[in-house]
């Protein structure tokens, strides 16, 4: 089937990248995990998705470690305070993710027994803060569900891949691309690495501007590609 084929070429393409780019919250995801520890991969990998929504990788990096050892656990951080929090953020901006993620740690501990929801269904439900785009990316990366991602790269790559014309902000194109990215996990045996491989891809290749659609791993099933190529090569032609 072609989505085999897309996927085989994604990851091929992400194994590659993902090698040279060192992700703290990036690990390799273990089946045999208890609960518990199933629980603090999704605290990681929160904590992590968080700081990345208005913010680039290589700023997110120190930040992360900086938090992670002064809150290894989620029960760290939801006995810290406002002030704290808010000192570790210093330098990122939208201090309201650092509030965000200090209430959604209180709740968890108060609450949910200590420990993230184990669905993204649920997690949506119960932590302010995290949406379907952070409940997908934690819930594929940290629990190997195949849950969809849409961020502002992926909506990018979507649109383009489907060629879609009408407005990306819409909700009539939101269906679509959430539908389309549902196809790319949806039965995926690595989906976590397949919503990175899209969201990486619509951040180093498929750019605003100047996408660089040769380098792309989905360039054989591009739509916007396939659609642009035969001006140019019939301007090729004309000189
Ligand atoms: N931006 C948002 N989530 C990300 C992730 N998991 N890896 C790299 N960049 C991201």
């Amino acid at each position: 089937k072609c989505v085999d084929a897309i996927r085989k070429s994604l990851l091929e393409w992400y194994d590659r990248i993902h090698k040279v780019r060192g992700m703290p919250w990036r690990k390799t995801y273990v089946p045999s995990l208890d609960k518990d520890d199933r629980a603090q991969r999704a605290y990681e990998v929160w904590v992590s998705e968080i700081m990345l929504q208005q913010t680039q990788v290589v700023t997110v990096i120190p930040y992360y470690n900086k938090w992670m050892a002064k809150f290894p656990a989620i029960k760290d951080l939801a006995a810290s305070d406002i002030e704290t929090v808010n000192g570790l953020w210093k330098g990122l901006g939208y201090y309201s993710r650092a509030a965000r993620l200090l209430s959604g740690a209180q709740k968890v501990v108060r609450e949910l027994g200590g420990r993230l929801p184990n669905n993204a269904k649920d997690m949506q439900a119960k932590i302010p803060g995290i949406g379907r785009y952070s409940a997908g990316a934690i819930c594929s990366i940290a629990y190997n569900q195949c849950v969809p991602v849409l961020d502002g790269n992926v909506i990018r790559v979507m649109s383009r891949f489907l060629a879609l014309y009408a407005p990306p902000k819409g909700k009539q194109a939101q269906d679509i691309m959430w539908a389309g990215a549902e196809t790319f996990v949806e039965g995926a045996s690595r989906p976590g690495d397949i919503n990175q491989a899209l969201i990486e891809l619509g951040s180093t290749v498929c750019k605003v501007r100047d996408p660089s659609c040769l380098d792309c791993a989905l360039r054989p099933w591009c739509r916007a590609y396939e659609r642009t190529q035969p001006v140019s090569s019939q301007a090729d032609i004309d000189i």
